[in-house]
């Protein structure tokens, strides 16, 4: 009790709060920063460290025997054990952190990390005797493309109770990629490491590597796997189901994809369109990932598509490793219609190219494949996700692949995965228990209703955030 007390009033002297600078004032000016906007990026960025596990975690700094031969799927380095004190992780948990070799989207070598999340007891599949812990590969939705966007240095891993919590604690191993560029941001020489944000066949890369390379660090995970996303992760477990009909990985066991954000060059193009339609202007806000992604995947291109100010501005947040928050500060004053991209960008023939290559549906996959949609997703327009399942389905090579279309009415883009949390946990555990899906059933589409749903709270991004109390605020969790 004394304790607390003590810690209240320290709290008292101490609760003025000061964001401390960390833009140089000279680099911001020279990049159309000014005052306002510098105080604003400080803001952002000092609150995404507040956020992160640990500043400057050395676990980052890429391997010593990564080469530019290392073969994918490879492991560099293990933290068995992790240590959780600045993390949010409920307890009975436990985490691992490794670094591995992945690959781009030409198939070169690059080093990644990953985090699992393990169970404190494994799920025991149905008419199995298998001790190995069951594992579900999970891609993150966008944190950013900056250097300290890595999911797995966030305290409450990015998705929290949303996905990473609930899995584990109904004894799934998560095996979650940072995807590449995010995290192992440089290679030895001091070379970016860049980020392909959406650049969703890169991102399976990352799933796929990121499995292979866990499997052979440890050995109490299970062959089998499902793999699931959300949103560029939605992406990219889609990319990946696409990935296991040209380079299968054994032990697969089927895909989820939610809000799948595979078409982000047509969404853009849409909103230009139609500017004024609500349900497609969070694509203006996403415009420099794309420029900048298509620069990480075709390097000639450079930057291109981007004005003077919006380089500049991209160039300040790259430089600070910055992520969505501090994105939104750093942009707050710049009309993202007209400020970011020249006038038509999207329609440049290495845009168009890149966004053929990345895009999802119309490609074989290998099933079972869960697509998982909102019908009133602001992020992710609903038609998007059901334009990508048709071509799919459509597919003479998908015939026999199993492929359910579930969406859920009136949800946005993250309440669709509460909404359907139920479903997908079932459905991972019945991919485990050897739950055979019959030939009746191959592309189904289906209409959930939400009978209570005028009172639900919506949100296009994540709407909370679980926060660790400060040394001085550790009173705050007797509540
Ligand atoms: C910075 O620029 C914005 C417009 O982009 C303006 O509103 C603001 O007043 C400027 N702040 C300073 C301190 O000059
Ligand atoms: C936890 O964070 C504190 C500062 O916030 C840092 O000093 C400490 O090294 C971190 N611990 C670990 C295990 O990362
Ligand atoms: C890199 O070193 C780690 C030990 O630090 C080892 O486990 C791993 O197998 C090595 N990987 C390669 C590709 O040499
Ligand atoms: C974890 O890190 C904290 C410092 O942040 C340290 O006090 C503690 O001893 C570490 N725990 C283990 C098990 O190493
Ligand atoms: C599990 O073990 C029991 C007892 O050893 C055995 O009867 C049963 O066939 C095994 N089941 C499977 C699926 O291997
Ligand atoms: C740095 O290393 C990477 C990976 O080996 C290589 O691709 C890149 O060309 C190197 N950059 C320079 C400037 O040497
Ligand atoms: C990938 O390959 C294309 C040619 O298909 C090339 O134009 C591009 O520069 C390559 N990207 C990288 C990152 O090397
Ligand atoms: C990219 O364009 C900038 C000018 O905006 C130029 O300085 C740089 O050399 C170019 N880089 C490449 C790889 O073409
Ligand atoms: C997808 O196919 C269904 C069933 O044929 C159809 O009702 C729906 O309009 C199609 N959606 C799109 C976006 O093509
Ligand atoms: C689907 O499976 C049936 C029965 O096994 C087979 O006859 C048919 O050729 C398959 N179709 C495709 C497109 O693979």
């Amino acid at each position: 009790m004394a304790s607390i007390i003590t810690a209240v009033i320290l709290l008292l002297l101490t609760s003025s709060k000061h964001v401390t600078a960390q833009v140089d004032p000279t680099f911001a000016a020279s990049h159309s920063c000014n005052a306002t906007c510098q105080a604003y990026t400080d803001t952002g960025l000092a609150f995404e460290a507040s956020q992160h596990a640990t500043a400057n975690d050395p676990f980052y700094t890429v391997s010593s025997n990564f080469t530019s031969d290392s073969q994918p799927g490879t492991i560099l380095s293990i933290e068995a054990v992790t240590n959780l004190t600045n993390y949010t992780v409920p307890s009975g948990l436990t985490m691992s952190r490794f670094q591995y070799t992945t690959t781009n989207l030409n198939g070169t070598a690059i080093p990644a990390s990953a985090y699992v999340l393990w169970p404190y007891t494994p799920y025991t599949p149905k008419n199995s005797n298998s001790t190995k812990i069951p594992m579900v590969a999970w891609a993150h939705g966008t944190t950013g493309s900056g250097a300290l966007c890595a999911p797995s240095n966030y305290q409450a891993l990015q998705y929290n109770f949303i996905v990473p919590f609930p899995l584990a604690l109904a004894g799934f191993a998560v095996v979650a990629p940072d995807y590449a560029g995010l995290g192992v941001s440089h290679f030895a020489n001091g070379t970016r490491i860049p980020h392909a944000w959406v650049s969703s066949p890169s991102q399976a890369n990352d799933l796929a590597n990121a499995v292979l390379a866990a499997r052979s660090a440890f050995p109490s995970l299970s062959q089998d796997f499902v793999v699931m996303g959300h949103s560029q992760g939605g992406a990219a477990s889609y990319a990946y189901a696409q990935r296991q009909a040209h380079s299968p990985v054994s032990g697969y066991l089927g895909t989820i994809s939610i809000g799948s954000l595979s078409t982000p060059i047509k969404q853009v193009e849409a909103a230009f369109v139609n500017p004024l339609d609500t349900s497609l202007q969070t694509s203006f806000s996403y415009q420099d990932m794309l420029i900048a992604a298509v620069t990480a995947d075709y390097p000639a291109y450079n930057y291109s598509g981007f004005t003077d100010l919006g380089l500049k501005r991209w160039q300040i947040l790259m430089e600070y490793g910055g992520c969505l928050p501090t994105s939104s500060l750093l942009f707050a004053d710049v009309n993202l219609v007209t400020m970011i991209g020249k006038p038509g960008w999207y329609q440049d023939s290495t845009v168009q190219t890149w966004a053929a290559r990345i895009s999802g549906g119309g490609k074989p996959l290998v099933g079972p494949l869960l697509v998982i949609a909102g019908e009133d997703d602001k992020a992710v327009p609903l038609e998007t996700v059901e334009a990508a399942f048709n071509a799919s389905s459509a597919l003479a090579a998908n015939a026999n692949q199993s492929m359910e279309l579930a969406v859920y009415q009136g949800l946005d883009h993250f309440p669709t995965i509460d909404g359907s949390h139920a479903k997908w946990m079932d459905w991972i555990k019945a991919r485990f228990d050897g739950e055979v899906i019959t030939s009746k059933e191959l592309h189904t589409s289906t209409f959930i209703q939400g009978p209570r749903l005028a009172g639900t709270k919506q949100s296009t991004l994540p709407n909370w955030l679980v926060q660790l109390p400060g040394p001085l605020d550790v009173w705050k969790t007797a509540l």
